[in-house]
């Protein structure tokens, strides 16, 4: 009995003495180049280089043959020079099939390998586990999270309690005043951007800020709806069209009197204003049903091409085969349109799922909830909208469906046009959205995120030496070092907003690097992008296939709106601009004249 308690007491001090002097000591991240950290019980923890090519007791030694690689690999900055500096190069590589083939090949092959597939990581677990790659309700995570017993949050460093997320927000992000997107990215891009991530980013916060109500990818759940229910509330069930209702002689989304589908409109609007599209959060903003609507209109109108090439096809193959259509004109926007935009490469990116065929490729993806955080571009947003003149601030903008209907599709796209995007950087957050973005900061902290350099380390870039080479000047860096102490407990969602930007470029190299790859996976990882899939009898034959091949933003603007072609622009066109500089001038240089 006596010598029982003794044991005991025994163990039980050993344990204390393990729990408070040693520590885990994978807090510390002392593996290397993605070796993982295995703790032991004595303090002592050993990491597992296995296919990193790297060797060592903490994976830091490289082998010959990586060591050859990294010589000659070239960094990601000098790549993203190359590729948004000489365009007559560009110009030649992007008239020859061969070379720009096996160029985009790679672009995708590199980009995609750096995501995990099948993924690995949930925030529940700062190891894997068998749920991260069969339970779809998480987000999966590309590092997992610190572990809870570390001294303090982003591991060793830092302090040992974050700063007050609403401070954060006030000194780093609040707008002082409005400052434009450097590319002269125009509002219609803003909104693109929205409606289409909000089609796979859907954060399940009744389960909390890791779990996800939405699919993992480009499923048309944006215009179709999150399940068969709402699909089927949504569909007509006549020669595979959706609802609609025609207001001032063009098509719009049908009221939810007409297809009760869940959305989450204000009291303020009342029953017979309210539009149903597919995710319910979209009658927010004029600009998600402008979408919203132009892609029900390109719906409807890919059925007729449908129907009158397979007369004999009933309602449901001409649904299900226009979906599959529409899905593919999505990814071919986003590819073409989209993130060339974004990119501001002087190679010309293009969508052919061949280039990947026979290739170790597979076609499915988890979407990450790095990737959403990172995706919070609320600085895109101006504080006020000009609709053909009309200026509405954002509080007047929200939940007013009588806009859209109001002007008309084609006022809303050039308005949209013409008017300029703000940049995605440090105090720049409008009012309307602080919110979010201290929502933002509260969610990576309770998802345990690793610091940003962690994450730049992750997608092979060299993690930051100095608040100042962080953020490229003074005045935000003196702000950081005094919010976070130490250059590695920057957290990822400040770092990704903070950080001095790429020349020629809308953001900086780890929201380009860490989003990019999330991004490639996404697109070129669709079921229709595998060989099965990817034949003209998927789509209807020739016809079908062909609508995916030629389609554009412009295209399908244009061909859903009566008459002449109206501005179409990720952009803001360099005669707006340059109308808007001068009549700014005009009244500041009068002033001086005087
Ligand atoms: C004025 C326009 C906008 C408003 C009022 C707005 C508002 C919101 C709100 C209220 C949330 C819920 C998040 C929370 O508080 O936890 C949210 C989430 C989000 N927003 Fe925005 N937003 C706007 C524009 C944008 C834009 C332009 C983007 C760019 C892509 C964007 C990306 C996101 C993302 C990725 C989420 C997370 C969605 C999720 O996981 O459920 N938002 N936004
Ligand atoms: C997925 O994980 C969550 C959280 O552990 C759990 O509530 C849910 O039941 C799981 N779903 C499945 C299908 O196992
Ligand atoms: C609003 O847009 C119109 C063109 O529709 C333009 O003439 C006007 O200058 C714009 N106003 C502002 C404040 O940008």
């Amino acid at each position: 009995m006596l010598l029982h308690t003794a044991t005991s007491t025994l163990v039980f001090l050993s344990i204390c003495v393990i729990s408070t002097n040693a520590g885990n000591p994978c807090c510390s991240y002392p593996c290397q180049n993605g070796g993982v950290c295995m703790p032991h019980s004595n303090s002592q923890y050993t990491c597992d280089c296995t296919g990193t090519e790297f060797y060592g007791q903490n994976c830091e030694t490289p082998t010959l043959l990586q060591r050859f690689k990294l010589l000659l690999r070239p960094t990601p900055e000098t790549l993203h020079t190359w590729l948004v500096h000489n365009k007559w190069l560009w110009d030649i590589v992007n008239s020859m099939t061969f070379v720009k083939d096996f160029i985009m090949k790679m672009v995708v092959l590199i980009r995609s390998n750096i995501v995990d597939a099948p993924p690995t990581y949930t925030s529940d677990h700062e190891y894997i586990t068998l749920d991260a790659a069969t339970n779809l309700s998480y987000f999966t995570r590309a590092l997992p999270p610190v572990p809870r017993e570390c001294p303090t949050p982003m591991g060793v460093v830092g302090p040992k309690i974050l700063p007050d997320p609403k401070l954060v927000a006030e000194k780093l992000f609040r707008r002082t005043e409005f400052k434009r997107d450097a590319l002269d990215s125009s509002v219609l891009l803003t909104f693109f951007a929205q409606h289409f991530t909000h089609m796979f980013f859907k954060t399940d916060m009744k389960k909390g800020p890791g779990f996800t109500w939405g699919g993992h990818g480009v499923d048309g759940s944006s215009v179709y709806g999150p399940d068969k229910h709402t699909e089927n509330l949504l569909r007509s069930f006549t020669d595979g069209k959706l609802k609609s209702q025609m207001i001032n002689g063009e098509e719009w989304p049908p009221y939810v009197s007409d297809a009760p589908v869940k959305m989450l409109y204000p009291p303020s609007v009342p029953k017979d204003k309210q539009f149903a599209l597919g995710h319910e959060f979209f009658g927010l903003l004029p600009g998600l049903l402008a979408y919203g609507a132009i892609w029900l209109r390109e719906h409807n109108r890919v059925c007729e091409i449908l129907k009158t090439e397979h007369p004999h096809w009933d309602d449901e193959q001409l649904f299900q085969t226009t979906k599959l259509i529409i899905i593919g004109e999505t990814i071919k926007i986003v590819i073409e349109d989209y993130v060339q935009h974004l990119s501001n490469y002087h190679f010309k990116l293009f969508f052919k799922p061949e280039l990947m065929f026979g290739q170790s490729f597979q076609y499915s993806n988890r979407i990450s909830v790095e990737f959403n955080h990172l995706y919070h571009w609320h600085p895109l947003m101006p504080d006020n909208f000009n609709i053909s003149g009309t200026d509405y601030k954002l509080r007047n903008f929200m939940f007013n469906t009588e806009i859209p209907v109001k002007h008309g599709m084609r006022q809303l796209v050039e308005s949209f046009s013409s008017q300029h995007a703000g940049k995605v950087t440090f105090r720049n957050h409008g009012a309307g959205t602080m919110h979010v973005a201290v929502d933002t900061i509260k969610h990576g902290r309770e998802l345990r995120f690793q610091s940003f350099n962690q994450y730049r380390k992750r997608f092979r870039l060299k993690p930051y030496s100095s608040f100042q080479e962080l953020t490229g000047e003074t005045e935000i860096a003196a702000e950081l070092e005094s919010l976070y102490e130490d250059i590695e407990a920057v957290e990822f969602y400040v770092g990704v907003i903070v950080e001095r930007h790429r020349e020629q470029s809308m953001f900086g190299g780890g929201m380009i690097e860490i989003g990019g790859p999330f991004s490639v996976k996404g697109l070129m990882a669709n079921p229709i992008c595998s060989p099965k899939y990817w034949k003209p009898s998927t789509f209807g034959g020739d016809v079908g296939f062909n609508i995916i091949k030629t389609a554009s933003l412009k295209k399908l603007f244009c061909k859903n709106i009566d008459g002449d072609c109206p501005l179409v622009s990720l952009k803001v066109p360099q005669t707006v601009s340059e109308a808007q500089a001068n009549e700014k001038c005009d009244s500041q240089c009068s002033k001086n004249e005087l």
